[in-house]
């Protein structure tokens, strides 16, 4: 009886086109949960929805709207009884925070506030928030615990801090709300089927979609920004989770939100850091190839070290990583290699 109310259950995706949003349809969809993406493509390509079908052989409840839209999110909770809401959709490349502030302000705070007033009209108060390891700034403390205070960055980082205020303080208004936040290390890797993964469209920010570029040959080499931090090799120091756990870990929120109907805040990370050199390292056995570097000056705002404190998320959610370097590595490069990345779609 309970397998059964459960397939039933029905999830609301934002951003469910993106990188994380995509691999966690994957994962709910295998649980039997009835899925709806809802997704603008403002950092998304339209064929993933076609690949996710591809993928699971059956059709994809798509809906294209900006989450900042309260008329199309009213007209979506009116056609349906929505059980929770994950909620991905956001902006998220650091430098251009700085640069554009209000667009992020916008996006990740106002459709934030957006998606909570609908949720709240139409009476569903189950919520999945996507965090980040960010919030902790330059932290006092690695593994970094969940008790480690807030410290902003950037307008990014900000965002994110006042995203996890704004939750607090409703959930602390109406007891009906059950709000899991989970604070994401560095997600990194891609799907098993090599259908989806990481895709930016222009000259990747962040290491490992990097060093895949390099790997194929489409960027000349890796710039390691600093070697001078206080690190065993000097360069810095990251909690790289695989992709497909980190999807998990939003299943398992889930499942503790309908058990509970409590809330709870989590890092998702290994709690085990690896340094640039040593992902270069990963990479160049899983991918085979030649990968050079040159270490240049370090990159404004970068962190010396971010390792999760993991032990939260395994004692209320049961998560636990299953996969590592190698695997993230491996599945990064069979991506990159797979004709569906890099599409123009
Ligand atoms: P992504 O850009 O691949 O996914 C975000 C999705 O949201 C995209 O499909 C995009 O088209 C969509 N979107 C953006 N603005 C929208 C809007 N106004 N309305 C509707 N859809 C919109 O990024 P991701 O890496 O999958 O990140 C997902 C979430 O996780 C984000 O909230 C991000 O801040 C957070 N996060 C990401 C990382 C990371 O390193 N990737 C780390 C910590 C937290
Ligand atoms: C990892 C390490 C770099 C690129 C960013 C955001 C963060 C989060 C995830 C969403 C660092 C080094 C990188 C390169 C390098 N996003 N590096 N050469 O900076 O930990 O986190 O993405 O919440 O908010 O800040 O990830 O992959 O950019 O960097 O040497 O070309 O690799 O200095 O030590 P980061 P990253």
């Amino acid at each position: 009886f309970t397998v059964i109310s459960m397939a039933a259950r029905r999830i609301l995706l934002t951003g469910g086109a993106g990188y994380i949003g995509s691999h966690t349809y994957l994962a709910l969809h295998d649980a039997g949960y009835r899925v709806t993406i809802l997704d603008s493509f403002a950092n998304a390509r339209r064929s993933v929805i076609n690949r996710l079908e591809m993928i699971t052989g059956a059709p994809v409840h798509f809906i294209e709207a900006d989450v900042r839209d309260s008329v199309a999110l009213g007209n979506l909770f009116n056609e349906t009884n929505f059980d929770a809401v994950v909620h991905f959709a956001a902006l998220k490349a650091v430098g251009e925070s700085v640069a554009r502030p209000l667009d992020y302000f916008d996006v990740n705070v106002g459709g934030l506030t957006s998606l909570l007033r609908s949720m709240d009209s139409a009476g569903c108060r189950r919520l999945v928030f996507s965090s980040s390891a960010t919030v902790y700034g330059v932290p006092d403390v690695t593994p970094t615990p969940e008790s480690a205070e807030f410290r902003a960055m950037n307008p990014y980082g900000q965002t994110k801090i006042t995203s996890e205020q704004v939750l607090d303080w409703v959930s602390a208004s109406d007891p009906r709300w059950a709000i899991g936040i989970l604070r994401y290390f560095n997600p990194a890797g891609a799907h098993a089927s090599a259908m989806i993964g990481e895709d930016p469209r222009d000259i990747p920010n962040n290491l490992m979609p990097y060093i895949a570029r390099v790997a194929t040959g489409a960027l000349e080499k890796v710039s390691v920004f600093g070697d001078d931090y206080e690190t065993p090799d000097g360069t810095g120091v990251r909690d790289y989770i695989h992709v497909e756990d980190l999807a998990r870990g939003h299943l398992l929120s889930l499942k503790k939100l309908f058990e509970t109907d409590t809330g709870h805040t989590v890092n998702l990370g290994t709690g085990r850091g690896y340094s640039v050199l040593e992902v270069i390292d990963a990479y160049k056995r899983a991918s085979n190839k030649d990968l050079p570097y040159e270490i240049v000056g370090r990159r404004a705002g970068d962190v010396p070290i971010y390792v999760a404190e993991a032990s939260k998320a395994a004692e209320i959610l049961g998560f636990e990583t299953e996969k590592g370097m190698d695997e993230m590595c491996a599945s990064s490069w069979a991506w990159i290699n797979s004709p569906h990345s890099g599409d123009d779609a």
